[in-house]
């Protein structure tokens, strides 16, 4: 079977489980865990903040952020396709009380500075207060596309020049840094804390990392446990999320070129409509223009290549485990999947 449903399939390595086998635990809501303190510390380091803490996913990352910048009756603005707004359930609305003021992304994914200040209420009790700015690298809906310190700093500037701080939603931060050939510490310089995923393309199967100041770190330690986040021997997964960042961080430009190769490939595909200039990193969207679409996930599944879905627009996602091989067999099920059901 080759899964494009999502990066979050992919299934750790034989030398990623042999680092779960042998990790050093201890409690860590004590602190106590070896392997999630040195986590916490490689990523602070990376991403180039004072602190981290480990929780249990990007969404728990995004909102436990979310949690410690605002409170009950505050607004943050976000990217209207952004997975916050779109894809978290309204954890923010359903736990905090905090309302998102959506602003439209351009097709690289990046909200306008100019937009964001005028969404930013005045001191007037009328208003919800805006107490956060949150962005997401890589952006997912617009395709993957990594933005660049340069689009961070412009938000970051409108935020910090109103003392609001900038959240990025780094799930997918490393792509960006491997695909833009920068260090992930440069792309979120200018932001007040950073969410990345180690169980996306990373390969690691469970976990995320929050990072920011020690202050913001504490506070957000307090909202992990109110949200019964707040979890024991968590070496067992800090350890392949230690392994992943000294390990599988270089590789991603394997997948890369692999979603180029697959985008490449379906654009030869009668039945599919791909713009290739919109390949950024590992996320390959197209569309199905002919034949139904819920049919032709079916049969793809049946012939072991899943991802498709009962709409026209599909989203397929290289990852660790899928090979170029994989990429070309998949081509040759699809284009003759394709052919036979027009
Ligand atoms: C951009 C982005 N942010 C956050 C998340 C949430 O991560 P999780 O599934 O670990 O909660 C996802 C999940 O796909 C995502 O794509």
């Amino acid at each position: 079977m080759i899964n494009f449903n999502s990066d979050t399939a992919t299934l750790p390595s034989p030398e990623m489980r042999q680092a779960i086998f042998e990790a050093e635990m201890g409690d860590d809501v004590s602190g106590e865990d070896p392997s999630a303190n040195r986590l916490q510390e490689m990523a602070a380091h990376m991403l180039g903040k004072e602190d981290a803490v480990i929780v249990s996913s990007g969404t728990m990352g995004n909102l436990v952020a979310s949690l410690s910048h605002c409170e009950r009756g505050d607004e943050m603005i976000i990217g209207e396709l952004s997975h916050i707004s779109r894809g978290e359930a309204g954890g923010p609305s359903v736990l905090g009380g905090i309302s998102m003021k959506t602003l439209m992304e351009d097709d690289r994914g990046r909200i306008d500075p100019g937009e964001v200040e005028a969404a930013i209420h005045p001191d007037n009790f009328h208003y919800p207060k805006t107490a956060m700015v949150a962005i997401e690298n890589t952006h997912n809906a617009s395709g993957g596309t990594p933005l660049t310190p340069e689009d961070t700093k412009a938000v970051a500037d409108v935020a910090h020049r109103h003392e609001l701080p900038l959240h990025v939603d780094g799930a997918r931060l490393f792509d960006a840094a491997v695909a833009l050939e920068t260090p992930a510490a440069e792309l979120v310089k200018d932001a007040d804390s950073v969410t990345f995923c180690l169980s996306k393309s990373l390969g690691a199967p469970i976990g995320s990392v929050l990072c920011g100041t020690h202050e913001f770190v504490d506070n957000a330690r307090r909202w992990r446990k109110v949200l019964g986040g707040g979890m024991r021997q968590v070496g067992v997964f800090a350890a392949a999320g230690i392994y992943a960042l000294e390990n599988n961080i270089d590789r991603l430009a394997e997948d890369h070129a692999n979603a180029r190769r697959l985008a490449q490939g379906l654009a030869k595909i009668p039945g599919i409509s791909i713009d290739l200039d919109k390949v950024h990193t590992n996320l390959v969207f197209f569309e199905v223009t002919e034949g139904d679409p819920a049919e032709l996930a079916r049969k793809l599944a049946e012939k072991g290549v899943r991802g498709g879905s009962p709409e026209r627009k599909w989203r397929f996602v290289p990852h660790y485990g899928i090979t170029s091989d994989d990429i070309d067999h998949a081509l040759d099920v699809i284009d003759s999947t394709f052919r036979e059901n027009r």
